[in-house]
């Protein structure tokens, strides 16, 4: 059966573009939600340009009420009754309730080769640690923090006169390739881990 993914972001969305455009003709799965904190994203008209039904859910008046804001997340999750939940440059950490709720069915993607570098700054932090190679990894989510089972990684040179955002710049094009792949090969239920050539 077609798997219903969502896809979560606060950006600019362009790894939802890639796995949305990616789940065509045979792919085992089919986007049924882009969902954001942020109503200024970007991704959101993209979606919306997909025919992609989206939804925002604004972070910013529930505070320091992680739970109350994650509730509404889950109802409006609930709603579109993802198989899939991806996380694509969703910027919000999520507390061990959410994640328990949704366990076995979130993908993220990180710019990093982890475990190296979770967190934020971590094209900067390749670069001051003199790092010769560096890149992206698709994880599972857990409740630790960018600290899930790796599904699949991507990775590139450091040029010596790379800076945070050259480097980013080279990885951005990894992600799009390395996450619908990674997507593709977790909705056919295959959790091997695989690295992009
Ligand atoms: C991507 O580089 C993604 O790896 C990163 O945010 C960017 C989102 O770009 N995610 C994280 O840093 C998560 N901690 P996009 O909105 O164009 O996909």
């Amino acid at each position: 059966m077609t798997k219903r993914v969502a896809i979560l972001i606060s950006g600019g969305g362009s790894n939802m573009v890639a796995l949305a455009d990616s789940m065509t003709g045979g792919h085992p799965a089919r986007p049924c939600l882009v969902l954001s904190n942020n109503a200024g994203a970007g991704g959101l008209e993209k979606a919306a340009a997909r025919g992609i039904p989206t939804a925002v859910v604004d972070h910013r008046p529930f505070g320091k009420d992680r739970p109350a804001f994650e509730a509404e997340l889950t109802r409006v999750l609930d709603a579109a009754q993802p198989d899939i939940i991806c996380f694509a440059g969703f910027m919000r950490v999520l507390t061990e309730g959410f994640v328990a709720r949704w366990h076995g069915k979130m993908l993220n993607i990180h710019p990093s080769l982890l475990p190296k570098y979770r967190g934020l700054h971590t094209h900067a932090r390749a670069i001051e640690a003199g790092d010769a190679q560096h890149g992206c990894t698709v994880h599972e989510v857990t409740p630790e923090l960018d600290g899930g089972p790796i599904l699949g990684q991507a990775e590139l040179q450091i040029l010596p006169d790379d800076t945070p955002e050259s480097l980013a710049a080279r990885v951005l094009p990894l992600e799009h390739r390395l996450y619908p792949e990674a997507l593709r090969r977790f909705a056919t239920g295959d959790r091997s881990r695989f690295t992009l050539t």
